[in-house]
This record gives structure tokens, sequence and C-alpha cells, in this order.
């Protein structure tokens, strides 16, 4: 099974450093694979741990994807780094091992902590939505736009019908973010 998680990594000045990545949970073991080149791989390698956030507030991810990666966070209790203060559970993790590979490493790592600081309050679709459209936001310019605007098109009626404050935020931030790249492809293709 694969989470979507926000995974908090150690950067060399000592500030923390966020970023969305679905983590693979295989036998107990947590498989995190970044895409090169990633910061979130380098900080892991130096550092040797790295901590996942499980959070509901969809904010974050939509914000890391967005420049808005200043969220506040927590020291963690047995790894050196960071926790997100608005997780609802998080999980300190040590590296085990890599398998190397050009594209996407993968990074064998064993859960050395675990910890419940708020109750989850059960599924809502809209946050479903902002995390499909936030994995879109991750992709933009690399899949075609008509597939990227169908998608949204489908995602928004499960926006519109469930979401609270936070997720209208989030998707907000989203829309401007392929808004600006619509803007941009729009315009090179004016240029004669
Ligand atoms: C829900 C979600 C899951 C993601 N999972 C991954 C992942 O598994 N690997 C990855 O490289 N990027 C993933 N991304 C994209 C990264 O979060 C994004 O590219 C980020 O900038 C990576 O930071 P880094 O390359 O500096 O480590 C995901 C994005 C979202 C919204």
């Amino acid at each position: 099974m694969i989470l979507e998680t926000i995974i908090t990594s150690l950067s060399p000045d000592g500030t923390p450093y966020l970023a969305p990545m679905g983590v693979h949970a295989v036998d107990g073991e947590m498989l995190i694979m970044p895409y090169r080149p990633s910061r979130t791989l380098d900080n892991i390698l130096a550092t040797g741990h790295a901590v996942m956030n499980h959070t509901d507030d969809v904010r974050v991810f939509a914000g890391c994807l967005t420049g808005r990666r200043d969220w506040p966070v927590t020291a963690t209790e047995r790894v050196p780094g960071w926790r997100l203060a608005c997780a609802l559970s998080h999980a300190e993790l040590e590296l085990v091992s890599m398998e190397e590979h050009e594209l996407r490493p993968k990074l064998h790592c064993r859960v050395v902590h675990e910890a419940n600081h708020a109750p989850f309050r059960g599924f809502n679709r809209a946050q479903f939505a902002v995390l499909e459209a936030a994995i879109l936001a991750s992709r933009v310019g690399m899949l075609p736009w008509e597939k990227i605007a169908a998608e949204l098109a489908y995602l928004r009626i499960g926006l519109e019908k469930t979401a609270g404050e936070r997720e209208n935020e989030a998707w907000s931030w989203l829309m401007e973010k392929f808004d600006a790249f619509r803007q941009g492809q729009v315009q090179e293709t004016e240029i004669p």
C-alpha cells in the first residue's frame, strides 16, 4: 500500500525540508522513492534518517507544490530532525539500505518511533481531490494539458460538495499554479 505523506528531512544547515512523498508500506518496511534530483534524497542519505508525517491538512501538500514549504514543525523524539506540528501522527525512520537507480532509487527504512498527536476525524472527498490535484501539479509540463483539465473537472465535483476552508484554500493555490502554467503556454504559442 502507498501512503501519501509529508516527508520531513534534515537539511545540512539543520533546517527542516518538507516534501510530499508516496511511501510504500511493505511488510513493515517503509520504502521512500524520490525522483532524482531530490533534496529529500540528498538529506536522507546525508543523515540516515527521515520522518513520515500523516496530516489531514492538505494545505501542506498543496503548499509544498506552490512554494509554501514553511510549515510549523516540532523537534522529533528518537532521530535528529523535525515533524510537522499539524501531524495527526508521525513515524521516525532510519535508513537501512538503498537500492540504486539512475532515475528513482529506493530507500528502505525502518520505523524506530511512532506517536499519535490528534484524532483522525474521517475521510473527506475534497482532501482526496486536493491530493490528486497536487500530484497533477507536480507533473505539469509532463502531462498533456487536456488530460490535466479533464481530471481537474472531475476532481472539482467532490471538492465543491465537501470542502471546508482548508481544502478550498489549498485548491485555490493549485489552481493559481495551473493558471500561471497555462498563461505561459498560451504566450509561448502566440510568439511567431
Ligand atoms: C501526494 C504526492 C505524492 C508524491 N510522491 C512523490 C514520490 O513518491 N517521489 C517523488 O520524487 N516525488 C513525489 N511527489 C512530488 C514531490 O513532492 C515534489 O516533486 C517535491 O518537490 C520533491 O522535493 P525534492 O525533489 O526536493 O525532494 C509527490 C507529490 C504529491 C503531491
